[in-house]
């Protein structure tokens, strides 16, 4: 598997699997604006097959990850975890003193896949996120680097 940089020509790749996995995906404008900004958005891959992808904004000392997916059908094989270590290590070399992430409340597959890579709850956002009942609580989570 190999990690590189997410180019304007994978956002038809990406946005598949983004449309697919979440209920209320990012826009093509969302990632042209991440690509745009020199945010790190990143594609992991397997022989040319987009297996994810994850965004990460690096602030001063501090990485914020704004998404992470792994495609439906490569789910639960260790690769979000993979993807989300690379992001770790990413920021570390960036000197980046801290990672956090806002994840909607209902999202136990992310939130245990963030508990079990060493994150913890630092925060709540309460009706933070638009959902499909009104709105819903985001969990601010942090670990340290
Ligand atoms: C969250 C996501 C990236 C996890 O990717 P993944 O490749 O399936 O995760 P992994 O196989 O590496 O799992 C790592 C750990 O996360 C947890 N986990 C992952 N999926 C889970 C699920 N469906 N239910 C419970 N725990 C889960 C487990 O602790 C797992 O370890 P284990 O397999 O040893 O039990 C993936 O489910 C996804 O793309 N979801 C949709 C997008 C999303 O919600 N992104 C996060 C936005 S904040």
């Amino acid at each position: 598997m190999i990690l590189r940089e997410m180019t304007e020509a994978d956002l038809e790749a990406v946005l598949r699997i983004e449309r697919e996995v979440h209920a209320h995906p990012w826009t093509p404008g969302n990632f042209s604006d991440a690509l745009r900004s020199g945010y790190q958005c990143k594609v992991f891959e397997l022989e040319g097959e987009m297996l994810g992808y994850a965004v990460l904004l690096l602030a001063v000392d501090e990485a914020e990850l704004l998404d992470i997916a792994i495609d439906a059908s490569h789910q639960r094989k260790g690769i979000g975890r993979k993807l989300l270590e690379s992001m770790l290590s990413l920021a570390r070399h960036e000197n980046m003193r801290r990672m956090v992430l806002e994840v909607r409340a209902s999202n136990h597959p992310a939130i245990a896949l963030y508990r079990a890579s060493g994150f913890e709850q630092i925060g709540l956002r309460r009706d933070y996120y638009p959902a499909a009942n009104g709105r819903e609580d985001a969990l601010l989570m942090g670990k340290g680097l």
